[in-house]
């Protein structure tokens, strides 16, 4: 089914006014769900992803469910570098390991470009599935050049990003080569997802609040950056998210994307005065109030609402669904933010 025009997702990523404030949830596709356990199975997620049919239905449950705005494939960011035989898994409950880290330069040769075509014909099978059914936009993904990278040398998940740092101060020609590899593989892999059926794109680099910001600026978002502008030709909205991203969000805003995604520690009004008045922001329910009372819930939902007011906000979490989330409870919250008003109008450029 066609994406109608006027569609309020991609017409809030694109900062005009809608009928009412769109809302998705990062992670809403398997985790929490039921009828995902139901039919997941056992073992890596690798092998659900590289089922169409599969990840097709998964990517659907969601949008069934809560009646969200847009849905999300269901897919990893590391199914690239898998992909191109880096020798990554994704281990329930602990996320990627890396059998053998990269080290150094030696290791560059592990990777290549990706032939989407070739390499992940599952994934983009999986957006043509969803696509021919759904009747909201879908959001193709990648993980950013820093954080593949930090799974890549960390070969898991890290509290300190240590290794990661180490090695880009170490040797900065050859983290720059590993972050220009994998920007290429991240362009590719989201360009073929948009030819395929997607109709916006998320670029997460969800570690990157581990950065200080000079590092960011000088050794992150050049790569960052090219991949935004790699994709402007498509003229699909392109969102940017990372975690802890308050002091590096006019950074992330640099960058290029059309939407900045914003975690719960900073107010979305905050946040658009760390942004360019052209972009648009994305967020911010911290995912733990889930835990909380609904009242606890229900009041921060609008909160985030009044905070994100006026044209270009797309409701989100300030982070992923958390696993033990009771669906029931983003359902409610669906409710509450399709029945806040829309925006009506935006204010001039430059004036904000
Ligand atoms: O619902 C969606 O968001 C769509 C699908 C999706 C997955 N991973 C499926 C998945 C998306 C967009 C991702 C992106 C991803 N993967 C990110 C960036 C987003 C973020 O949350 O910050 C990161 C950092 C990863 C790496 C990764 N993969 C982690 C940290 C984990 C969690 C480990 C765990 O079990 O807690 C994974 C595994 C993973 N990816 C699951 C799912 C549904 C877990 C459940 C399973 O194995 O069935």
């Amino acid at each position: 089914m066609p994406v109608h025009t006027d569609d309020p997702f991609l017409r809030a990523c694109r900062r005009q006014p809608s009928s009412r404030v769109p809302v998705w949830f990062m992670r809403q596709a398997g985790r929490s769900l039921p009828e995902y356990r139901a039919i997941r199975g056992v073992g890596s997620i690798l092998d659900v992803i590289r089922q169409p049919d599969l990840a097709a239905e998964i990517t659907l449950q969601p949008v069934r469910r809560y009646g969200v705005d847009a849905a999300i494939l269901y897919s990893d960011i590391v199914v690239p570098v898998e992909a191109v035989g880096f020798g990554v898994d994704v281990v329930p409950g602990v996320g990627p390991v890396v059998r053998e880290p990269f080290a150094g330069k030696a290791d560059l040769g592990r990777l290549r470009t990706l032939e989407p075509e070739a390499d992940i014909p599952y994934v983009l099978e999986a957006v043509h599935l969803v696509t021919a059914e759904l009747d909201v936009p879908l959001i193709g993904f990648a993980g950013a050049p820093f954080t593949v990278a930090s799974y890549l040398i960390e070969g898991g998940p890290s509290r300190t990003y240590a290794r990661t740092k180490a090695l880009m101060h170490a040797d900065p020609s050859t983290w720059t080569a590993l972050l220009d590899v994998l920007a290429d593989m991240a362009l590719a892999s989201l360009r073929a997802q948009v030819a395929a059926g997607a109709s916006a794109v998320q670029l997460f680099d969800s570690w990157a609040g581990a950065l200080a910001p000079d590092d960011y600026a000088a050794l992150v978002l050049p790569a960052s950056r090219r991949i935004f502008a790699g994709l402007e030709d498509l003229g699909v909205p392109r969102i940017h998210f990372g975690v802890g991203t308050g002091e590096l969000l006019g950074l992330m805003s640099d960058a290029g994307p059309d939407v900045v995604g914003v975690d719960w520690r900073v107010p979305l009004d905050v946040a658009r005065t760390r942004i360019k008045p052209t972009q648009a922001v994305q967020g911010n329910l911290d995912p733990a109030l889930c835990f909380a009372p609904w009242e606890v819930l229900e009041s921060a939902t609008r909160q985030v609402l009044a905070q994100g007011a006026g044209p270009g906000h797309v409701f989100n979490l300030g982070h992923g669904v958390m696993p033990d989330t009771d669906p029931g409870l983003l359902e409610r919250v669906v409710e509450v933010v399709h029945a806040a008003p829309g925006p009506v109008d935006a204010p001039p450029i430059g004036d904000g």
